[in-house]
């Protein structure tokens, strides 16, 4: 059974050249890709996309961050597609969370630019997919 998930390469991923090494990750997992494309985002979507951490002390600098400059949106399709893009994404904190071998445990150092976003649930999948690619 296949299920989809949405994937950001965020604005950090993009700027230190990290999305070739990103997207081969993901299909070297055995992940299709189903929707691929270089944006920059605008606030309103930022918002919506992140309406979870509204209030929360780094809601206002992630705002910043992910509408800051050009990222990657994509859609990934698999088995199991959601936890296995979370698996190769890494916890969190990129330090003290994701493993060594993880994308965020391999590339990153900060919270804040942790490079990935996957979906969290598949219900998180699909708002989120209809947010960043309606008519999909
Ligand atoms: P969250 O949804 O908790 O993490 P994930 O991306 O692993 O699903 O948080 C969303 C993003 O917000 C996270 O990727 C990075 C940023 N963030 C911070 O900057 N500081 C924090 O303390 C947390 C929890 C998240
Ligand atoms: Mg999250």
């Amino acid at each position: 059974m296949s299920e989809r998930t949405l994937v950001l390469i965020k604005p950090d991923g993009v700027e230190r050249h990290l999305v070739g090494e990103i997207l081969a990750r993901i299909e070297r997992k055995g992940l299709s890709l189903v929707a691929l494309e270089l944006r920059t985002v605008e606030l309103a979507v930022a918002q919506e996309h992140y309406a979870e951490h509204e209030g929360k002390g780094f809601y206002q600098s992630l705002l910043d961050f992910i509408t800051g400059g050009p990222l990657v949106a994509a859609v990934v399709e698999g088995p199991r597609a959601v936890a296995a893009f979370r698996q190769l994404a890494g916890g969190t904190d990129p330090v003290e969370k994701a493993a060594t071998g993880s994308i965020r445990g391999d590339f990153g150092l900060e919270t804040q630019f942790n490079l990935v976003h996957g979906s969290d649930s598949p219900e998180s999948a699909a708002r989120e997919i209809a947010l960043w690619f309606p008519g999909l």
